[in-house]
């Protein structure tokens, strides 16, 4: 069921994830699928698209990397603090029936969907590998959230601190050689999600990526964040969509439009 109009509620827990990111819960049954996200919206600061990061018994969360201003402002909510949201919006991974383990592959705060994902898939009973990078042990996010829910977890930094000195991507070409895993799930800096798509087509096993693009109304009607070449609006017909359709979109990877709808270049950052 979405929900068009904004719900203000008091936040009713707080957890600190690392040193920039917070995950606020409320107690509210919102029917979120791992992948959707809702528009949080800070009155008089402004609204902002997340990713639901978890949800069970009445209660869904939100993890926010303090990284702009309407995040950072969020992140400084506490227990008790109102906040806003509408929601949740877009597609979701899927996971079909006959599909007996997975593997996701985050980075940054791009683990937050996937490891609502691996706890959805694991109350199914597939086996979830839960592979994430991050640039030093201090960013890594939800690692014993996913231990504690049974997911097999492999971790990669830039400077070794924590798993593999390498990267995620890595370690997904050296899983999917050791193990059989039927899908491959991801959300994250778009340079890495490409190399995960590819890979995963390399290995002919399916995959879905999360592209996260600038979004004013949410609901596909101001066309801010359709993207090239096919026109898909991400709100409505992502952000979750297939390795396939993604690798045969011009600016997966390469680049992304600002609010003024500006192309930005990615950079060519280490995957
Ligand atoms: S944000 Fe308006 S169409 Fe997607």
């Amino acid at each position: 069921m979405r929900n068009d109009e904004f719900i203000v509620m008091p936040i009713a827990q707080t957890k600190d994830e690392t040193k920039t990111s917070r995950t606020f819960f409320f107690d509210y049954n919102l029917n979120s699928k791992p992948g959707q996200f809702v528009m949080l919206w800070l009155p008089g600061v402004g609204e902002k698209p997340i990713s639901v990061s978890g949800e069970k018994e009445g209660r869904f969360s939100v993890t926010v990397c303090a990284v702009g201003p309407v995040s950072k402002a969020i992140c400084e909510l506490k227990k008790g603090d109102k906040l806003g949201f509408r929601g949740p919006f877009g597609t979701h991974y899927s996971i079909p029936k006959d599909v007996e383990s997975i593997a996701v592959v985050g980075g940054g705060y791009g683990s937050a969907p996937l490891a609502y994902l691996c706890e959805h898939a694991i109350a199914q009973g597939k086996k979830a590998y839960f592979i994430e990078g991050a640039r030093d042990s201090a960013h890594l996010l939800f690692a014993k959230r996913m231990e504690d829910a049974g997911a097999e977890v492999l971790l990669a930094t830039d400077d070794g601190s924590e798993g593999v000195k390498g990267f995620p991507t890595d370690l997904l070409k050296d899983a999917l050689k050791a193990h059989k895993i039927d899908r491959v799930f991801s959300c994250g800096p778009e340079i890495m999600m490409k190399k995960v798509a590819e890979i995963s087509a390399h290995f002919n096993v399916s995959s879905e990526v999360s592209m996260e693009r600038y979004m004013k109304c949410g609901i596909g009607v101001c066309g801010q964040c359709a993207v090239d070449e096919l026109g898909i609006c991400l709100c409505k017909e992502g952000p979750v969509i297939s390795g396939k359709t993604a690798l045969s979109l011009k600016e997966f990877g390469n680049y992304f439009r600002d609010s003024s709808g500006k192309k930005i270049e990615y950079n060519s950052r280490r995957v």
